[in-house]
């Protein structure tokens, strides 16, 4: 694993966004993995200004995002059908055609997660972008995931659910299910770029550098894969040396 550590937020977001454009540079039809929450923000907002000084365009760029919540509509202000379109996709040229979330609504979920996979199995992503749980997730592939596992519907666990708590009005109000790309969806990525800001991500990084890979931190599968950039700031990063 290559580890990058940034001075702040700002500078990992610029690091973030200088690979996602070298990759568009040499591929300007290059399949993205997408991932949501609160820390590929920045990177998302340095795209959008490099797109609008025509440094790089997503006119050909297909993309497929990690996962989704089920119970909330497309249009629910917090699912993550709203987020990256409030956050990237409504800024730039792409496509409408060439973005793949998963759904996480309707009466045929598991016909929709078999769907899903088939996509992505038949797509191959040249760079996924990744946060991190507090709890070693990746995806809302949560601690005890099979490394074999594909997409699937997930139950949250309580961990995350308040992790994400912030952006709903109580805890009763996040979802507690989700749709997500699985371990296996994940890894069959070319290049894996991780993100990870803050103080409170530190023991998830300190785990998935030093500690063993282990299905209790879905992270540290990572380090089985040959092409994977870690970026973090200097508050994710004060628990390595
Ligand atoms: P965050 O979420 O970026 O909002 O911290 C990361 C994750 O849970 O994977």
């Amino acid at each position: 694993m290559k580890i990058i550590i940034a001075q702040d937020y700002q500078e990992l977001s610029e690091r973030a966004s200088q690979i996602v454009i070298g990759l568009l540079a040499n591929k300007p039809d290059a399949t993205l993995g997408l991932a949501t929450g609160s820390t590929p923000v920045g990177l998302y907002q340095k795209l959008i200004e490099k797109y609008k000084k025509q440094v790089i365009s997503f006119e050909k760029v297909k993309t497929f995002n990690l996962d989704e919540y089920c119970e909330l509509a497309q249009e629910h202000p917090q699912s993550y059908y709203s987020y990256m379109h409030h956050q990237l996709f409504n800024h730039i040229d792409i496509t409408e055609e060439n973005i793949n979330i998963p759904r996480g609504i309707g009466d045929e979920l598991t016909l929709l997660c078999r769907e899903y996979n088939e996509k992505l199995k038949a797509a191959t992503i040249d760079l996924q972008v990744l946060g991190i749980g507090n709890n070693g997730h990746i995806g809302f592939n949560e601690p005890g995931t099979s490394f074999d596992q594909e997409t699937f519907i997930v139950e949250l666990t309580p961990e995350t659910r308040e992790a994400n708590k912030r952006f709903f009005n109580s805890i009763d109000e996040v979802p507690r299910y989700a749709i997500t790309m699985g371990i296996k969806n994940i890894i069959a990525a070319n290049k894996i770029l991780l993100l990870a800001s803050g103080v409170a991500k530190a023991p998830a990084i300190k785990e998935l550098i030093y500690g063993k890979i282990n299905e209790k931190t879905p992270a540290s599968i990572l380090k089985k894969h040959p092409d994977v950039t870690v970026v973090l700031d200097r508050e994710a990063a004060s628990m390595i040396k």
